[in-house]
């Protein structure tokens, strides 16, 4: 496996319109994720978050320069690289326990009920197995998409925005479950968030994105100890670098409207 994880190497992307000219997204992105670590992307609207993200889960390719997970290039999606959007996109037919199964049972890997169940409980579903999408509140369906990547068992997990339409309190909890859920299995993990403070409560390193084309402009590395706890959010390492961010996006933003 080595001592990388996620490796963007130099990576443009240019989207091809067809009402206008081509449209670079990305410019010599370059981006290491170490086996086991969290590393959050922040940035402005539309400076690529996403388009890494996709390219990392392999939905998409890069126009230059090369993305690699455990050292494979990345041609197309797989059940190594589990992505959890906003939007949960669970099958609204199927109850919890089955949007879990689902992927397990395509893949007709053994004893997948056992699995979907072990992995509703990891999330706190355990007694919501018979449940439909529209039984559960927002949340719940997030920990079941959680769930759901979380029993293919991915080395490296994809999320891009995975709370940002729950309320605040919610969030919060989903925050602490996501670093429970890490400290039992260790993946990694891409998280792209507008929230600093999230972004500085889950992970270990936070890298700051310029405005289109975007690259990574700063990256800062995180000394808050784990297990974290919400008392971390007024320590003094919170406050750094919550300013050093805060300072980073502003140059982004000064940079544009120059
Ligand atoms: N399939 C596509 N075709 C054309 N342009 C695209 C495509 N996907 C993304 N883009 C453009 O690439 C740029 C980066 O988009 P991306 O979705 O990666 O931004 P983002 O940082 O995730 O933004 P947000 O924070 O709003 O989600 C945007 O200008 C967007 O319009
Ligand atoms: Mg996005």
């Amino acid at each position: 496996m080595g001592n990388t994880s996620v490796v963007l190497r130099n990576v443009s992307k240019q989207f091809h319109r067809k009402t206008s000219g081509p449209l670079t997204a990305l410019s010599d992105v370059n981006l290491e994720i170490a086996p086991g670590e969290i590393y959050a992307l922040v940035g402005p609207s539309g400076c690529g978050k996403s388009t890494i993200l996709n390219l990392v889960a392999g939905f998409d390719h890069p126009t230059g320069g090369s993305v690699t997970v455990d050292g494979q290039p990345v041609s197309r999606p797989g059940p190594d690289r589990g992505v959890v959007f906003q939007e949960h996109g669970l099958f609204p037919w199927l109850t919890a326990m089955d949007n879990v199964r689902f992927g397990l049972d395509v893949r007709k890997i053994p004893d997948s009920a056992e699995k979907a169940q072990y992995f509703l409980r990891a999330v706190g579903l355990a007694g919501f197995e018979k449940h439909y999408p529209r039984e559960l509140s927002g949340g719940m369906r997030q920990r079941v998409a959680l769930a759901r990547v979380l029993a293919n068992g991915p080395s490296v997990i994809l999320m891009d925005e995975p709370f940002g339409a729950l309320d605040a309190q919610t969030r919060l909890s989903m925050q602490e479950l996501l670093l429970d859920v890490w400290t039992e299995f260790r993946p990694t993990i891409l998280f792209i968030t507008h929230d600093v403070d999230e972004a500085i409560f889950v992970a270990d390193r936070i890298g700051v994105m310029t405005t289109r084309p975007g690259r990574i402009m700063t990256e800062l590395r995180s000394a808050l100890p784990r297990p974290r706890t919400y008392h971390d959010l007024a320590s003094a390492e919170f406050g750094r670098l919550k300013e050093q961010i805060l300072m980073s996006i502003r140059e982004v933003i000064a940079a544009k409207t120059e």
